[in-house]
């Protein structure tokens, strides 16, 4: 956008020194009167409208932004829209931010060639005004045509070239605004993932969290005011609360995802920091309360983020026979290799929770943390999943 806008125009700046520099040794007032010609009035007109240039470049910029987020906004929505019969009203908001961002874009295209016809027009109008002089001075004829024959082939040269460097000077106005903005996103500093091939913590017979605060970030109170726990192996523990007490967090904070304001997460008697919390982390297995759903197979789904060659299919099944969720798999028109649709939309509620219950399970982790893996289920379901739960925390 920038990039290649910026070296046409060195490229064509060198291109138009050299003919300027050829008619300067010619003639140096004509060479003079050339550029100031053609070059100011394409400067006066770039000056002109940088500003414009600009400003239509952020609503383009907006545009795409606002365009994406109402896209995702009315997919995720369609119900609650459809419902409020909100479809004119959704439909209006997309045509009034994408025709202002495809106004703004036609201006960009435009500025870029309009100025030509009229600069064109211009410049040949001098050449024939030239040639009527020279030819009202007398000049011969003969020499009257090589020396037009010059300043033409010249100006014929010169005219794309000035117009080449003004239409790369008005891309670079128009799109510098989205460079600067990529350019600030990608400077700001990422931290290293931690390695992948990280083992989990040998025998982790004990989670204990103590004194425990934490404060979300702009938030007035504290949303875990001195809590202290102590989890251990074989043991089931249950954590129950309103909604918005701060259950969620305090998962958060037990899989090292928050780090607590104040207070320590300890694991096997020694606290976790920063050279322990990858093997901690990839000893604790989690099912969030909304599961994420990828848009691929069964399989792909419990043996999530393994590559498809290191997939252990009999895993894959073990986990789902565990998670009782390999009635309805088989039940699936594809069984093991059915697509369940972006967010899982081909799956109820409950066979969503026991596929994460199951993605949980594939990993083998040496705890298990759920947040709240009942809200989806039927109380058949429910209840499979507690005799489940019994069973792993016998075995563990
Ligand atoms: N990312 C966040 N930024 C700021 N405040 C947050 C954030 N997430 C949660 N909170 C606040 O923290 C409090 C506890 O939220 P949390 O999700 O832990 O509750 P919960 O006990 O899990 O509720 P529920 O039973 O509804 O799932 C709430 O008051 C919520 O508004
Ligand atoms: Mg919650």
């Amino acid at each position: 956008m920038v990039l290649q806008p910026y070296l046409l125009m060195c490229s064509q700046v060198f291109v138009a020194l050299i003919i300027l520099g050829g008619l300067v040794i010619l003639d140096p007032q004509i060479a003079l009167g050339a550029a100031f010609l053609i070059g100011g009035a394409y400067v006066g007109t770039y000056l002109l409208i940088k500003k414009s240039l600009s400003f239509h470049g952020e609503v383009v910029t907006q545009r795409s932004r606002d365009v994406q987020a109402i896209l995702s906004e009315s997919f995720i929505g369609i119900k609650d829209i459809k419902l409020s019969a909100l479809e004119s009203a959704y439909t209006a908001r997309y045509k009034q931010i994408n025709k202002k961002g495809l106004d703004s874009g036609a201006f960009i295209a435009l500025s870029g060639d309009l100025p030509r016809f009229a600069i064109e027009t211009i410049s040949f109008g001098a050449i024939l005004l030239f040639a009527i002089l020279l030819f009202t001075h007398h000049i011969g004829s003969e020499s009257l045509v090589s020396i037009l024959s010059v300043y033409a082939l010249a100006g014929y040269k010169l005219l794309p070239t000035m117009q080449q460097i003004y239409k790369s000077l008005a891309g670079i106005s128009a799109n510098g605004g989205v460079v600067l903005e990529l350019k600030a996103n990608l400077e700001v500093p990422t931290e290293v993932p931690g390695s992948p091939n990280v083992e989990q913590m040998p025998g982790l017979h004990s989670i204990v969290l103590r004194r425990i605060e934490y404060q979300y970030p702009g938030s007035s109170g504290l949303t875990l005011d001195n809590v202290s726990l102590k989890f251990e192996r074989g043991l089931l523990n249950t954590i129950a609360g309103p909604s918005g007490s701060g259950k969620s967090t305090l998962a958060d904070l037990i899989l090292g995802l928050l780090a607590p304001s104040s207070g320590e997460v300890i694991a096997n008697n020694v606290l976790v920091d920063e050279s322990s919390i990858a093997s901690y982390q990839r000893s604790i297995g989690y099912v969030p309360q909304n599961i994420f759903i990828l848009d691929d197979t069964v399989v792909a789904n419990v043996a999530f983020g393994v590559s498809r060659d290191q997939v252990d299919l009999d895993r894959v099944i073990q986990a789902l026979i565990q998670a009782s969720a390999i009635e309805f798999v088989e039940r699936l028109p594809r069984g093991l290799n059915s697509q369940l649709g972006q967010d899982g939309k081909l799956l109820s509620g409950g066979q969503g929770g026991v596929s994460g219950i199951a993605r949980a399970l594939y990993r083998r982790n040496q705890v298990l943390v759920l947040d709240e893996p009942t809200s989806a289920l039927d109380i058949a379901s429910e209840h499979d999943l507690m005799s489940l739960l019994n069973r792993l925390k016998k075995m563990s």
